[in-house]
């Protein structure tokens, strides 16, 4: 059975203070919501509704090459945003951050467009990662070394829909 890790009302209070922390810290400039797909759809929908200051959204989604369940490095997009990044604040919107490998691939890849600064939210991190992205500004909650759904977050694409996050085990 799956146990609440994160239950709704911390949630909502936690996204809350992340849409005050980024409101704080782009005083200026087009700010562009990245949202990385599917895990960061729910977070993302809350999260720009605590942002108070001018936002545009689009969504970015990547793939790594191959089917197999760790990170090999390498990253697609499969879809790529409309949006010109060039001179923009871009603040790209992560569901968990585990090994970092897809994002490290996706800061260099979106850093060539000459975006005016680049920064990553993630709900969750895991602090796995041998070396966090530089990027990383802005995170919700340090996740449990557990394997995580609801909220956006899949099991094989299922209990994306929980409102809140539970240990699958
Ligand atoms: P990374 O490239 O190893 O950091 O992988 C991060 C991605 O793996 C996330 O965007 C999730 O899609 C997935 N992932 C990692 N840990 C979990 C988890 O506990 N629950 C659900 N998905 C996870
Ligand atoms: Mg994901």
């Amino acid at each position: 059975m799956k146990a609440v890790v994160f239950d709704e009302r911390t949630i909502a209070r936690r996204v809350a203070e992340l849409g005050a922390e980024i409101t704080a810290a782009y005083p200026t400039g087009d700010l562009l919501v990245l949202g990385l797909l599917k895990g960061s759809f729910i977070f993302l929908a809350d999260l720009v509704r605590q942002i108070e200051r001018p936002v545009q959204v689009d969504f970015i989604v990547a793939s790594s090459y191959g089917a197999g369940t760790t990170s090999s490095g390498n990253v697609r997009l499969l879809y790529d945003p409309a949006t010109d990044l060039d001179g923009k604040h871009v603040l790209l919107v992560e569901d968990i951050i585990d090994t970092g490998k897809t994002l490290q691939r996706l800061m260099s890849l979106l850093g060539a467009r000459r975006p005016r600064s680049l920064a990553i939210c993630a709900l969750l991190d895991k602090r796995l990662a041998p070396e966090p992205p530089a990027e990383l500004r802005f995170v919700g909650f340090d996740a449990p070394p557990a394997f995580l759904v609801g909220y956006g977050l899949d099991h094989a694409e299922n209990y994306r829909h929980l409102p809140f996050i539970g240990d699958l085990e």
